[in-house]
């Protein structure tokens, strides 16, 4: 979809269709919806008297022109009540308009930016969440079928703008979002794809390709290095997969000589479970075991394309977890990089196994700070439900910043404990740790079990293993991969960079 931002008067554009927009509640519109509502002789004030249009989140109308102005169509979007309207309502706004648009038939869409006008939201903001909101909400995965309705895609999105002087800022605002959404709909591309489609080696393949565009350097690593790094525990879940493992190393150099954030994905292409094979429903669903690498990828991608001024390092221990005669087994012990031994009691808790050597290769690597990301736990399900994933780690500051920068980018993290005591639960009789504690306070052993690899700088764990499936359309998510966690790895970014500029050296 290719974005503009214009200045004019929405009721005199020529688009397949424009959208505006009323609060609940509001009899008389006033702005763009009152102008286009005069061209229309009133019709949507009608619609309001006859209460068809009531401005609840989410309603959508469709009403045609009919020649009354030089757009086809005009979507009024409904933005419930003024008092509760934030970025999070217009992202979900434009995201429902994008798919309704679509379905309606629509090519060219304008619109007005939702907010920023009596809704008194940053003009700047709003326009990079209507931008965001549009793309991410019109996201699909067609890449193995064909569309089921129209193959009709929304090809243009128009930001129309009265204030001609606001235009370099929005364009400027709307060209941030673009980079955000494609970041969305890359990792929700290879979440989404078949394992079959996307191995070790495939991911590996488009992490290279991604670095080439966003100008990252990027190293592949194969067995033979992670056997010199004495990366056991990543090599042990490796050993039951045909596919060769691939350690995916991806750089941003912002800040020469600065410090360096790193982030950790968790790249398990398809999750079987291993020997501790899982049952046959909703196994499909692991070929999406690889979302937190896929975020970091993608993220870096991001972060390299927006210029940012820091250093980030990408790192992804990519294999697959299957169970075969050279798999791991249940009572094995593995040795990870950083020296401690592990005892296997369940080859299905593989991601924290992947984790831990990727986590000791960050401090190889002289990180000042360290988050990973992983669809990591079932528990973060039972916990969180679908709409927040968890944020444990060793550092209040670091978790508080990464919650900010989530609640930017509409991506919500709650804190989960880390008391000392549960590392009773993972201790081992033969090795100095095992890799499961069962099923009670789930997320909180593994990540005490991750925290044995972390290393002492600042490090948050994110377990995105609740939000990175959606199981139908819902505002900026669309049904299959979220994507979850890309957003706010580059936010987190943009706010480190910028409090770094903000900060006399
Ligand atoms: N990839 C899974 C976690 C998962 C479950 C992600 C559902 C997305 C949806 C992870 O590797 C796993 O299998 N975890 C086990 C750990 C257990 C054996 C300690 C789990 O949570 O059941
Ligand atoms: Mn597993
Ligand atoms: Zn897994």
């Amino acid at each position: 979809m290719k974005v503009q931002v214009t200045a004019g008067d929405i009721t005199a554009t020529q688009a397949d269709a424009i959208v505006v927009n009323l609060f609940q509640g509001v009899k008389a519109p006033a702005g763009a919806t009152g102008a286009v509502d005069q061209a229309l002789d009133g019709s949507i004030t009608k619609l309001i008297e006859q209460g068809e249009i009531k401005g609840k989140a989410g309603e959508l109308t469709l009403l045609h022109t009919f020649g009354k102005i030089d757009s086809l169509r005009v979507i009024i979007a409904g933005l419930g009540k003024s008092e509760k309207f934030d970025i999070d309502g217009v992202r979900a706004t434009a995201a429902g308009v994008a798919r309704f648009a679509r379905k309606a038939g629509a090519r060219t869409l304008a619109t007005i930016v939702h907010g920023a006008g009596i809704g008194g939201l940053d003009p700047e903001l709003a326009a990079e969440a209507v931008v965001e909101g549009s793309l991410m909400g019109a996201y699909r995965f067609l890449r193995h079928k064909e569309p089921d309705e129209d193959a009709k895609e929304l090809d243009e999105l128009w930001l129309i703008e009265r204030d001609e002087s606001r235009l370099p800022a929005l364009s400027a605002a709307a060209g941030r979002a673009e980079i955000m959404a494609r970041a969305s709909a890359l990792c929700r591309d290879m979440a989404n794809e078949p394992a079959n489609y996307l191995t070790p080696t495939d991911m590996a393949q488009r992490a290279e390709e991604l670095a080439a565009e966003a100008g990252l350097t990027v190293e592949v690593y194969d067995r033979e290095w992670m056997e010199s790094k004495g990366m056991g525990a990543f090599l042990g879940v490796a050993s039951g997969s045909l596919q060769p493992p691939k350690f995916i190393v991806l750089r941003y150099d912002g800040a020469p000589g600065a410090e360096t954030l790193a982030y950790v994905g968790k790249g398990i292409t398809f999750d079987s479970g291993g020997i501790s094979i899982k049952p046959a429903a909703k196994m499909e669903e692991m070929k999406g075991d690889m979302s937190g690498g896929a975020a970091v990828i993608c993220a870096l991608w991001a972060i390299g394309k927006l210029g940012l001024p820091l250093n980030v390092v990408g790192l992804v221990p990519a294999t697959e977890n299957l169970p075969s005669g050279t798999a791991l087994k249940p009572g094995d012990v593995v040795k990870a990089m950083n020296g401690k031994t592990i005892e296997v009691i369940n080859t299905d808790a593989e991601g924290r196994l992947v984790l831990a050597d990727g986590l000791s290769y960050a401090q190889e690597l002289g990180a000042a700070e360290v988050v990973d990301i992983a669809t990591l736990t079932g528990a973060a399900t039972y916990a969180l439900g679908p709409y927040a994933a968890g944020i444990l780690g060793n550092d209040d500051g670091l978790r508080d910043r990464i919650m900010e920068a989530g609640k930017a980018a509409g991506e919500r993290f709650w804190p989960m404990p880390m008391f000392d005591d549960y590392d009773d639960l993972i201790k081992s009789d033969v090795a100095d740790v095992k890799n499961t504690g069962g099923a009670p306070g789930g997320m909180t052993t593994a990540a005490r079990f991750l925290k044995k690899f972390a290393g002492d700088k600042p490090w948050a764990h994110l377990d995105i293993a609740s939000v990175d499936v959606a199981s139908s359309d819902k505002g900026v998510l669309t049904k299959g991969a979220t994507g979850f966690g890309v957003r706010t790895l580059i936010q987190y970014a943009r706010q480190k960079a910028q409090r770094a500029a903000s900060t006399p050296a």
